[in-house]
């Protein structure tokens, strides 16, 4: 398959890199040229990487062609682009909806939307589609996991979900301050949290299904450390912020939905 990514940024960069790790399926990647510093790494790396130095080559060399800029530059960078009846298009772009960038377009095209993450870099990513796309799998399975989603909320709801990502490095960075001062170095209080909670997830992975409580019941001895940590960090607001950031970052999704509507 050749693939095209009009945006050369931190997520292409990451599904490249993963792409060529897993020996993916892919015969040429064309990445745009602007970003010189990522698109020059890239095709270091490959001689399946070509840089482009117009997106409409991009365009009409791909198979699949993946939109991978900011929302904010969206429209200027696809209005110009002149796409063919049913092109297939795999957009990235946060919070515009398919029927939006076809608008933008002016093209009908056969578009499905992907939430990377960047570990799919590493092959452990896990990657929403919507609408579920064969293609989409074929690009984002060797990278790690697929997930269709079956509604558009369901696939905002993911989106919403995945904006943990910055908060889960935020609580072990103020739990690793609290462990330096309380005595520990600054290093082995950073390598400590990340074998913790590799540990974890690797046991939540691994558990089948489990839910979370059930497992959080499992780690926790009635009446011990585990049991008491949960029970303050609930009763002292912790349950109520983490909602409330959710439900927050689920209303700009929302609202950023409906005013392009
Ligand atoms: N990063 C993630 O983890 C992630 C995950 C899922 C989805 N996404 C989505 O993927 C999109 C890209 O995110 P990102 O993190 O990769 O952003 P990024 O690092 O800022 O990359 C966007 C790239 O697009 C380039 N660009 C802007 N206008 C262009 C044009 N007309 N032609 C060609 N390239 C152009 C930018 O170049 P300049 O810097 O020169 O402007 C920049 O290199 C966003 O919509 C984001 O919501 C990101």
């Amino acid at each position: 398959m050749k693939l095209g990514f009009i945006g050369t940024g931190a997520i292409t960069e990451a599904i490249v890199t993963g792409l060529l790790r897993a020996q993916a399926d892919v015969t040429e990647i064309l990445v745009s040229e602007r970003s010189s510093v990522i698109s020059a790494r890239l095709a270091d790396a490959s001689d399946r990487v070509r840089i482009c130095s117009d997106n409409q080559d991009i365009v009409e060399g791909s198979e699949l062609v993946v939109l991978a800029i900011r929302p904010q530059d969206a429209h200027a960078a696809l209005s110009p682009l002149r796409f063919s009846e049913g092109q297939h298009v795999c957009s990235l772009i946060a919070t515009v909806e398919a029927e939006t960038l076809a608008d933008w377009i002016g093209t009908p095209l056969d578009i499905f939307r992907a939430i990377p993450l960047p570990s799919v870099a590493a092959l452990s990513g896990v990657t929403a589609l919507f609408p579920y796309d064969p293609v989409g799998e074929k690009v984002f399975g060797p990278l790690g996991t697929v997930i269709g989603a079956k509604t558009l909320d369901e696939f905002d709801a993911y989106a919403t979900a995945s904006s943990l990502m910055g908060t889960y490095f935020g609580i072990l960075e103020l739990a690793a301050e609290w462990l330096r001062e309380n005595g520990a170095e600054r290093d082995a209080a950073q390598n400590y949290l990340n074998a913790v909670f590799l540990g974890l997830t690797k046991t939540g992975s691994e558990a089948d299904g489990t839910p979370f409580e059930t497992l959080r019941e499992e780690h926790s001895t009635p009446g011990g450390l585990n049991e008491q940590m949960f029970a303050t960090f609930i009763s002292s607001g912790g349950a109520a912020a983490l909602t409330t950031a959710l439900d927050a970052v689920a209303d700009r999704v929302r609202k950023a939905r409906q005013c392009r509507s």
